[in-house]
C-alpha cells in the first residue's frame, strides 16, 4: 500500500478582504439568496456569477414537493449563464445562504452534484471558476473548482 497526499490550498478571507467586484457580486448573491423557492428546507442560497462579458447572473434554490425535482442555486445560475451565452467564461462565483432569518456564519458548503457539474463548466471553458463560499464569520475563498473535487470524475475517463 502506499500513501499519497493530495494537499488543497483554501484561503478564509474577511469581507473586507474582497476586491471591489467580490463585494459586488456578494451582494448579489445574499440578493439572489432572498428569491429562493424553499418551502420545505427554508434554507435560501443565492449563487451570483460573473462572466467575462460583463454579465452578473443570478440564481436561488428552486424545490419541488418532489424533492429530487428541485435544482441548488448554483445549477440554476450556471445553467441559465451557459444557455444564455454559451461562449462566455465564468470567471467568478459567489455563493451565500440564509437559515432562518440570518446569513449562516460558516461558508456555505455547495453540494457533490454541484461540484460536479461546475467543474464540467470550468473545464468547458477552460479558464478557472474563482469560488467564494460565504460565511457571516468568514469566507472560503479558492482559485479553481478543482479545489472543490479532488479525484474527480471528467469526460476523459469515457475516451477509449
Ligand atoms: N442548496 C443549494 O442551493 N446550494 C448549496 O450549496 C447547498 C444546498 C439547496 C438545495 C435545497 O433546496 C436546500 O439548499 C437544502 O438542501
Amino acid at each position: 500500500m502506499t500513501e499519497r497526499q493530495i494537499t488543497t490550498k483554501i484561503h478564509f478571507c474577511a469581507v473586507e478582504e474582497l476586491s471591489d467586484t467580490e463585494k459586488m457580486l456578494l451582494n448579489a448573491a445574499k440578493e439572489a439568496a432572498v428569491t429562493a423557492y424553499a418551502p420545505y428546507s427554508h434554507f435560501q442560497v443565492g449563487a451570483a456569477l460573473l462572466l467575462d462579458n460583463g454579465e452578473v447572473v443570478k440564481g436561488s434554490n428552486q424545490e419541488n414537493a418532489a424533492y429530487p425535482s428541485g435544482l441548488c442555486a448554483e445549477r440554476v445560475a450556471m445553467f441559465y449563464a451557459n444557455a444564455t451565452w454559451p461562449n462566455a467564461t465564468i470567471t467568478h462565483l459567489v455563493v451565500a445562504a440564509r437559515n432562518g432569518k440570518a446569513f449562516i456564519n460558516i461558508p456555505i458548503a455547495p453540494c457533490g452534484a454541484c461540484r460536479q457539474s461546475l467543474l464540467e463548466a470550468e473545464r468547458r471553458q477552460g479558464a478557472p471558476i474563482r469560488v467564494l463560499l460565504y460565511g457571516t464569520n468568514e469566507t472560503v475563498c479558492i482559485e479553481s473548482v478543482k479545489t472543490l473535487l479532488p479525484l474527480s470524475f471528467d469526460e476523459s475517463f469515457l475516451k477509449e
